[in-house]
């Protein structure tokens, strides 16, 4: 099945590639409620989902076409309006062994499955002593995805993070505002340093690259041109990852985080309300696509 990369989405957003175009508003505002089991390890937990919401992880097709394992399972849990063509049959399905990723998984079928609540019991056991879930992970992102070999401290991230993964007592949906992103870039240069600490290296640079990657998100919602400025001052903080990317060495990434928090966050806090986080800008913005 030769799937193309064409993207049913009203706009050019990145966020929305993935997306079933009836319900980019949802997809654009909202996603699952997500609980970490607070009894984690912290750190850990954090650069594992770093790690999830990074392209890089996942490498090649992937990779260049900005999907990553939070494209299926949006905040580790399901993303129920998921859908690309040669891919899905109903939105919220993917065929998981298709040529599209790799061809070493590839079955010649068309035989797309619904993506799976990662929170809630499934198919493979989540039990640490068991290796069941790390073994899964690797398989995913070598086998169905072509990415490069994970090193041990990646695959352990992730399966922490996995583990991790609660249903909230009290909601259903939350959120998915400028802090969800923020938060996910502060992940990711934490996660990186950490995983400097450990000696891996190439988890790190999978780190940086999920954080320019983020970055990227943030500046495709900071619309018009009275924020030029701002995602012109997004670009430049990128470019200072990409040097790092090359060579991560943990104290710049902690004085490009300070500069981050101290400058280009709060600009971004206030201009939060006009752009494409907010509902009545995103209203907007939908109703003038064709
Ligand atoms: C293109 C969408 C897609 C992407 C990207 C994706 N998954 Fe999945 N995932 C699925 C689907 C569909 C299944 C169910 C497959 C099946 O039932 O055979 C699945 C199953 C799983 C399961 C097993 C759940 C169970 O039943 O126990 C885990 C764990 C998982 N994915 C983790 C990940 C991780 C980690 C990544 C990134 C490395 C990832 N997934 C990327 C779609 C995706």
């Amino acid at each position: 099945m030769a799937a193309s990369v064409r993207a049913d989405t009203p706009g050019d957003l990145q966020a929305l590639v993935w997306t079933d175009r009836a319900h980019a508003r949802e997809v654009l505002l909202e996603q699952p409620a997500t609980c970490l089991d607070p009894s984690a390890a912290t750190s850990t937990v954090r650069a594992g989902e770093a790690l999830f919401n990074s392209p890089a992880l996942l490498g090649g097709q992937a990779e260049r076409a900005g999907m990553s394992c939070a494209s299926c399972h949006a905040n580790g849990r399901r993303s129920q309006w998921f859908r690309l063509d040669g891919l899905s049959a109903a939105p919220g399905t993917a065929d998981v062994s298709s040529s599209f990723f790799a061809v070493q998984r590839a079955n010649g079928r068309f035989d797309p499955k619904p993506i799976p609540d990662l929170a809630l019991p499934g198919k493979v056991s989540h039990e640490p002593a068991s290796g069941e879930l790390e073994r899964f992970v690797r398989g995913l992102i070598v086998e169905e995805f072509s990415g490069a070999e994970p090193s041990v401290q990646t695959l352990a991230a992730l399966a922490a993070y996995v583990r991790a993964l609660r249903p909230c007592p009290d909601r259903v949906r939350e959120p998915r505002g400028l802090a969800a992103d923020l938060r996910l870039v502060e992940a990711a240069i934490a996660g990186a340093m950490g995983l400097l600490r450990q000696g891996d290296r190439s988890g790190a640079i999978k780190l940086v690259k999920g954080a320019r990657f983020r970055l990227g998100l943030i500046s495709e919602r900071m619309t018009g041109r009275e924020q030029a400025k701002l995602r012109r001052d997004l670009l430049a903080a990128s470019r200072e990852l990409s040097v790092l990317q090359e060579a991560p060495v943990a104290d710049q990434l902690k004085a490009w985080q300070t500069r981050f928090e101290r400058k280009l966050k709060p600009a971004l806090g206030k201009a939060e309300p006009r752009s494409l986080y907010a509902p009545a800008v995103v209203n907007r913005w939908l109703k003038a696509k064709p």
